[in-house]
């Protein structure tokens, strides 16, 4: 699929328009359009429907190791200074980034690829974005073969202090071409916090700075007692928020895949932590088959446990649900959603202060001395001092509970489903020839527009008769009427918007009143009575 067709049909159909448009744009920020809106709101409220309010927790869902509660919060954006000092984002939500001396661009430093060389004492960066798909050993290779190297040992080559002369540097923009994206002297990596700052209250001063959330999750975590002691849910259960979140990323791209304010779709599952990795499991599964049931499925969805070294500070297991978007290398996927088990590491640290992992590999509150006082020893971010442990009534057994949590982007889901619609095919025009059909291929119920109707013309009462059917339909879901044009042109239309069916009025609804339903997919035409209309189109979208 060209991710370029796409991105105009989604300007071109108002699923998506860049931030502030008529004034150039803002890098990372994104609007919704009329279509879109409909779309991401079907996806959030599909998600909220299967994970939280229709949880039957009676029941023991299919793969669960025995039944649970599911419940909801909404919190803040902006939330207590400290709740990121000890939850780890203030001193560690980094990037470490880098700034082209001469073109003033910053990137992030794990995205480039390549090696500092020094030529002529003068220490210059090789580089090319890792999106160009160019790996570093790949470009060491066609350095060495470029500078006449060859034979050398690779290995023992010693890049970062290889000496070359400088009119050969010169020569590395054509020896990387056309991967070479940017070449040039950077500066030092260094490390960027990615929240965004703000400040609360008239008096602006330092002490009042607060931060937009980077993540829901917290919110959660800081209202798990308020939920326990408003609520009679027991563990194990799970606490679903839906909400904005906000990172200053270093390189917004890709589309809405990488945004700095976008939308998260968070569950915090509390569970007893002999029972953890059994809910781990459960969890892993149930969210990879939701993205299966709405469509996302193949080859270009994928599961991947991490492996030990890349897990966060917190987690004892996670695993990516992960998708092959377009504009990623060929073999490449992007996150679409982090399953992780993060232990009892937040609400500990909620209690005690902020935790870090000690030479044993255990967590401990941090420590610094004492100002004034080097010998003596404070901790680095207080916790709230509040009892976040949980007795089980039944063996009055106590603990603080273990986490699950499923961590998903409502942006990068949508982008996801989006890119999965998008379909050619060939069909032939009012004259019978081919022509290429643009189809999105939504899942019912996360098409924007669920039906659209049509008067065959606009005479004959046929209007009369759609508007009707029309009206019926939209008190149930999102519907589209339309009377202009040739009506294969306002199927086209609806192909494009992702509209599943496409109900006509015609002559012979006069004289038998019944309507055509087409199948966008299929292009399968059948007739039904028009009372029997709204209840045809229901039972296939909801
Ligand atoms: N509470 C855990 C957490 O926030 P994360 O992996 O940093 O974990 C979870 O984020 C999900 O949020 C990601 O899988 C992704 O879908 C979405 N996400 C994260 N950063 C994003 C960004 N800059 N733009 C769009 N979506 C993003």
């Amino acid at each position: 699929m060209d991710m370029d067709k796409l991105v105009s049909l989604c300007k071109r159909r108002g699923f998506l328009f860049q931030s502030s448009e008529i004034y150039g744009g803002l890098n990372g920020f994104w609007d919704y359009g009329p279509l879109g809106v409909e779309l991401k709101r079907n996806i959030k409220e599909a998600w909220w429907q299967d994970m939280v309010r229709g949880h039957d927790e009676l029941g023991v869902p299919a793969g669960a190791p025995e039944a649970y509660e599911m419940t909801g919060l909404d919190c803040t954006i902006i939330m207590h200074p400290q709740v990121w000092k000890v939850s780890g984002h203030y001193d560690l939500f980094c990037d470490m980034m880098v700034d082209c001396k001469e073109t003033k661009k910053r990137y992030r430093f794990d995205q480039l690829r390549g090696r500092w060389v020094t030529a002529k004492g003068k220490r210059i960066f090789v580089t090319t974005l890792a999106e160009a798909e160019q790996e570093a050993e790949d470009l060491e290779k066609r350095a060495l073969k470029a500078f006449n190297l060859r034979g050398k040992d690779a290995e023992s080559l010693e890049w970062e202090g290889a000496s070359m002369s400088l009119d050969k540097v010169d020569d590395l923009a054509s020896v990387f071409a056309p991967e070479a994206k940017e070449i040039g002297t950077l500066t030092e990596p260094r490390e960027f916090n990615l929240m965004f700052k703000t400040i609360v209250g008239a008096m602006g001063t330092e002490e009042d700075a607060a931060f937009l959330r980077p993540e829901t999750a917290q919110g959660i975590f800081v209202n798990f007692k308020n939920v326990l002691d408003s609520t009679r849910v027991k563990v194990p259960f799970g606490i679903a928020q839906i909400g904005k979140s906000f990172r200053n990323e270093i390189t917004p791209r890709n589309f809405t895949f990488r945004s700095r304010e976008f939308e998260q779709m968070e569950i915090e599952f509390f569970c007893n932590p002999k029972d953890s990795r059994k809910w781990y499991e459960y969890w892993r599964d149930r969210r990879m088959k939701w993205y299966t049931d709405l469509g996302l499925a193949g080859e270009r969805l994928v599961m991947r446990e991490h492996a030990a070294d890349e897990l966060s500070h917190y987690s004892v297991g996670t695993a990516d649900i992960e998708y092959a978007f377009p504009f990623l290398p060929e073999g490449e996927f992007g996150e679409l959603e982090g399953i992780a088990h993060r232990g009892d590491f937040d609400l500990r640290s909620h209690m005690e202060g902020k935790l870090v992992k000690n030479a044993e590999g255990c967590l401990e509150v941090e420590m610094v001395p004492v100002e004034g006082k080097p010998d003596k020893l404070r901790p680095k971010h207080r916790g709230s001092g509040r009892d976040l442990t949980y007795r089980d009534e039944v063996t009055n057994e106590k603990f603080v509970p273990h986490v699950i949590e499923p961590s998903s982007g409502a942006d990068r889901a949508t982008l996801a489903f989006l890119c999965e619609a998008y379909y050619e095919d060939q069909q032939p025009d009012e004259n019978g020839e081919l022509q290429t059909r643009v189809v999105m291929r939504f899942h019912p119920r996360i098409a924007p527009i669920k039906a659209a109707v049509f008067p065959l013309v606009k005479k004959d009462g046929m209007p009369e008769i759609a508007q009707d059917i029309y009206r019926k339909l939209k008190a149930k879901f999102s519907a589209f009427y339309d009377e202009k044009g040739a009506v294969g042109r306002r199927y086209r239309r609806q192909d494009e918007a992702g509209t599943p069916y496409c109900i006509t009025v015609d002559g012979q609804t006069l004289t038998d009143g019944t309507v055509t339903i087409r199948d966008r997919d299929t292009l399968e035409q059948w007739r039904v009575k028009v009372d029997e209309v709204v209840e045809e189109i229901s039972k296939r979208v909801m």
